[in-house]
Formats: structure tokens, C-alpha cells, sequence
């Protein structure tokens, strides 16, 4: 049988750590992904805390610039070949981040739109070949409920005129949904089994508030983040749709809690999805249509 390929994206901590550690622990192997050296090494330990007999390794990568995007598939391509695997089972885009300030990357883009979207975007892309190598491909967004309360702001994406930090946060999380519904219907109509879903986590207990924050921003998450549920909690719903057969009968895409749930009507305008997803393949500057259609059906 094939061993089960599962990478993570921001595995150093909060939900893709539980979620690496959750999978771990059913014998699965994970490339898990992180900025931190350092945070990478002490997520490591902890995983083979829990699991002495796990095949776990880290690689480095800082998702907010595109060049180290495609540099850490190259790495993930060269580690699979050194461990002589040709696929991968599961991509989970789980990385990021909250900036209260705005921040350009090093291609311009404004920070968290970069982490939370296009590294994601290309990521896939850059991915997909080694994902249709498996029988049960499987792409997962980590989006958030945030996403119900937005639209894209099509005339000023970055938000370089008004920047506001959750404003910018909320529409990278539609994103997330717009891109994983898209993803699914160009798959789809390509002929190919990888299926894409976006999960909802709820409010969960990170420090994902604390890090790129300052001010108000900052003290409201001190606060809020209190009442979130453990990161356990949608690490259990990431891990159900990233090893349960059952779940990829089904063609919802949005999941909270192992169930299935509406996204916002808006996230399902295909005119919204289309005009989305073009924009992404320029500024990320790719094209996946060739991806798509060079898939030979065996
Ligand atoms: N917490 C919530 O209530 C909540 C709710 C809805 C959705 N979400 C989503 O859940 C996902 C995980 O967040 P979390 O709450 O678990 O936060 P977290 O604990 O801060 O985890 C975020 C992960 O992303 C990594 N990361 C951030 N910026 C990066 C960059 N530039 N390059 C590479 N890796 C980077 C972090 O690395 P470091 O360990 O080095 O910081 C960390 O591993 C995010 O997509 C978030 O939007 C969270």
C-alpha cells in the first residue's frame, strides 16, 4: 500500500500543529511547513513526544514571498524523491497571519493577502502534479467564518488606500473559499479526482492575534481568544476530511466541526470565483490550465 503523504502549511503552531500531530498520530507522514527554524524543531519534538515512531520532517519556508513559495515545492519534490515517493496525498494551506499594519512583501503585494492567499495559490499549483499522483488528492483551506461579512474589493485588492487590518484579514479568508470552490470546479471539469475544501475553524485559542499586532488589535485577541476552543478541535475536522473516504463522496466544499455548511452567497457567485481566480493567476503569475489539462487518465 502507499504511504500516506500529508503536507502542512504553518504545522510550527496553533491548528496545523494539532492538526500534524493529530495525523502523526495515525501513522501518516508529514512534511510539515514553518517559518521559524527554531519553532519548526520544537513543533518536531513535540510531535515525536507524542509519537516516538513518527515520520515527521520540517521544512523552512517564508510563504509571504512567491520565489520562496516555489523554492519550498522544489524542497518538497526533492525530499519526496530522496525518500522515494512520487505523490502526495493531502495539501493542507493552513498558514497565516494577522498584520495591524500594512506591510509589502517582498513582491509588492500587502502582507496578509500574500501568506493567507497567493502563497497558497501557487503552492497548489506548484503541487498539483505530485497531488494527481494519488488516488485520494485532497486540497484543504483553512479559511474562517470571517469570510460571511465581506466581498473583494475589487478596485483597491491590496487595500493600499484605506488599509484596515481585519478588512484585509477577512477578505483573504474569502479567498480561501473562493479559491477552493473554483479549484474544485476546474478539476472537476478537467477530469481529475483531487478534491478541495475549506474548513472553518470556529474561534479558536492562538496566538495568531499576538503576533503581527499592536493596539487594540492586539488586546481585543488577548481577550477573545479565551473563549476559543482548543486548536484540537478543527485539527479533528482537517484530519476527518484529509483521511475519511466518506469525505470525498461529497461535493460540499465548507466544513466547520465534520460538517458540511453553506459558505456566504457571495463566496458562491461563479462570475465572483471566475473574475477571482484570473486575478490570482496574474499577480501569482501562473497559468493552471496546462496543469489541468496534461493530466493523462490512466
Ligand atoms: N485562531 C482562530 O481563531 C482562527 C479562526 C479562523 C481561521 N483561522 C485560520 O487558521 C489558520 C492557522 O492559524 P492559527 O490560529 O493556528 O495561528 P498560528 O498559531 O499563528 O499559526 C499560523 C501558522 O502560520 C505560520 N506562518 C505565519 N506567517 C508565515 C509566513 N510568512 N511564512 C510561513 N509560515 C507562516 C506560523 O508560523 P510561526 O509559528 O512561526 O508563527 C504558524 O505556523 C490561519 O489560516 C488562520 O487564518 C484561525
Amino acid at each position: 500500500m502507499k504511504e500516506k503523504v500529508i503536507i502542512i502549511t504553518g504545522a510550527s503552531s496553533g491548528i496545523g500543529l494539532a492538526t500534524a500531530k493529530e495525523l502523526s498520530c495515525k501513522g501518516l507522514y508529514i512534511i510539515g511547513i514553518g517559518r521559524s527554524l527554531e519553532r519548526c524543531a520544537q513543533a518536531e519534538q513535540e510531535i515525536r513526544a507524542l509519537n516516538p515512531d513518527a515520520k515527521v520532517q520540517f521544512l523552512i519556508a517564508n510563504l509571504a514571498s512567491l520565489e520562496e513559495v516555489s523554492k519550498l515545492a522544489e524542497d518538497i519534490r526533492e525530499q519526496l524523491a530522496q525518500d522515494g515517493l512520487k505523490h502526495i496525498d493531502v495539501l493542507i494551506n493552513n498558514a497565516g497571519t494577522v498584520s495591524s499594519w500594512y506591510i509589502s512583501t517582498v513582491d509588492g503585494f500587502e502582507l496578509q493577502f500574500a501568506v493567507n492567499h497567493l502563497a497558497q495559490f501557487r503552492l497548489t499549483y506548484e503541487l498539483l502534479p505530485l497531488l494527481k499522483q494519488s488516488d485520494e488528492g485532497t486540497v484543504i483551506s483553512v479559511s474562517s467564518g470571517s469570510h460571511y461579512r465581506t466581498k473583494i474589493h475589487w478596485k483597491d485588492v491590496m487595500l493600499r488606500k484605506r488599509y484596515n487590518c481585519l478588512l484585509a484579514y477577512k477578505q483573504t479568508k474569502l479567498a480561501n473559499v473562493l479559491f477552493m470552490s473554483e479549484l474544485n470546479r476546474r478539476l472537476k471539469s478537467a477530469g481529475i479526482k483531487i478534491k478541495a475544501f475549506a474548513v472553518d475553524p470556529g474561534l479558536v485559542n492562538t496566538n495568531i492575534g499576538l503576533k503581527g499586532t499592536g493596539g487594540i488589535v492586539k488586546k481585543v485577541w488577548e481577550i477573545r481568544s479565551k473563549s476559543g476552543t482548543p486548536a484540537d478541535q478543527p485539527a479533528h475536522c482537517i484530519t476527518w476530511l484529509a483521511t475519511e473516504p466518506d469525505a470525498r463522496k461529497t461535493d460540499k466544499i465548507y466544513w466547520k466541526d465534520c460538517s458540511p455548511l453553506n459558505p456566504s452567497r457571495y463566496s458562491q457567485r461563479l462570475d465572483v470565483a471566475e473574475r477571482f481566480w484570473e486575478l490570482s493567476e496574474r499577480m501569482s503569475g501562473i497559468r493552471y490550465e496546462g496543469r489541468m489539462t496534461s493530466w493523462i487518465p490512466s
